[in-house]
């Protein structure tokens, strides 16, 4: 029998078969009582974080008994991994699980941005009905999306969105233009200059490395077609904050929705404040209930496997 240590939340329907076979300390709020989490983890041949849990020094140094890291997610910029693999330890992501769930937010919040009429059920509410103000939002159907990072979220994203009738174009550092994933998904492979240059709708799938950090900075988001709208569910650091609600507030851009920030929790009374046509969300585009269970389940039985 093994020890697994759960440092964050994890679907309750993913627990029965851990501890069936284990012993297992189940804490979401692990994660924040670091002494504890050091304590814990001198134990552990298994740990699971979802990606709050800084895997690296202290909490890496007292892994000395560990196996495996569960990822119950896909981003691994919290996870030292060739510092996990220098010692042994495999780190498992939940990859394509939650993708889904990033997908249907990608294009959900394409259509609400393009139309711009839901953010003012207030002034509604209040009888001022802003009909005139609220009559040039634009369909969907015909624009074009272009996705920045052509894997798992990228592809499943132009799958729907190609059902809503638009054009799909994409740009991926690493999958060359003649990979069947394009073909097979009706996207065309372009430049990242050309991308940004055409697409009305950008949507960025690339992890957070130092080759996509910044990548979405003040000359890029300059380049953008004007009205066009930009959305971030990959990672903050991606797109430079500032460079991003200067760009709506002078109507550049069309809109914006970010998911993810350069400092999480994004503290109170920061630069996003009346930033016209911005949706915010608190990193849940890949957390729904059907994701939840998913991605636990998929990190439950890899690593059982992982322990055997
Ligand atoms: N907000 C959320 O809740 C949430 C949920 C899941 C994933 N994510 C983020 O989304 C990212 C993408 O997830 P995924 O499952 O599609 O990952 P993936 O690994 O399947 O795809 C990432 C793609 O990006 C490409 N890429 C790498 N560097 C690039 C660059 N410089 N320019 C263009 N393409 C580049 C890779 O070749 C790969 O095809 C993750 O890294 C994660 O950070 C966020």
């Amino acid at each position: 029998m093994s020890r697994i240590v759960i440092a964050e939340f994890m679907d309750e329907r993913a627990l029965p078969a851990l501890r069936a076979a284990h012993d297992v300390l189940y804490d979401p709020r692990l994660v924040d009582d670091t002494p504890r989490l050091l304590a814990e983890a001198a134990s552990a041949d298994a740990l699971i974080v979802r990606n709050r849990t800084q895997v690296r020094g202290a909490l890496l140094a007292a892994l000395t008994r560990c196996k495996v890291i569960g990822r119950l997610g896909v981003g691994l910029d919290n996870i030292d991994v060739p510092g996990c693999e220098a010692q042994g330890l495999k780190v498992i992501p939940a990859t394509g699980a939650n993708a889904l769930s990033v997908a249907e937010y990608v294009v959900a919040t394409a259509m609400l941005l393009l139309r711009g009429s839901y953010q003012h059920s207030g002034a509604v509410a209040d009888g001022k009905w802003p009909r005139p103000a609220l009559s040039n939002g634009r369909e969907t159907a015909g624009k074009t999306l272009g996705l920045i990072g052509f894997g798992s979220i990228g592809q499943l994203s132009a799958g729907l969105a190609r059902g809503l009738g638009m054009s799909v174009i994409a740009h991926d550092a690493v999958l060359p233009a003649s990979h069947p994933a394009f073909a097979a998904h009706g996207v065309r492979a372009v430049s990242l200059d050309e991308l940004t240059a055409t697409a009305d709708v950008i949507s960025l799938h690339v992890p957070l490395l130092d080759s996509t950090r910044g990548l979405f900075g003040a000359q890029r988001i300059a380049a953008m077609k004007p009205g066009a709208v930009l959305i971030n569910t990959a990672r903050g650091g991606i797109v430079d904050e500032r460079a991003l609600t200067d760009a709506l507030r002078s109507g550049h851009l069309g809109g914006a929705a970010l998911d993810v920030f350069d400092a999480e929790p994004l503290p109170a009374a920061g630069h996003f404040q009346n930033c016209p046509n911005l949706v915010l969300t608190p990193h849940i585009a890949g957390v729904t209930t059907e994701a939840n269970e998913r991605v636990s389940l998929m990190i439950a039985d890899e690593v059982l496997q992982a322990l055997r």
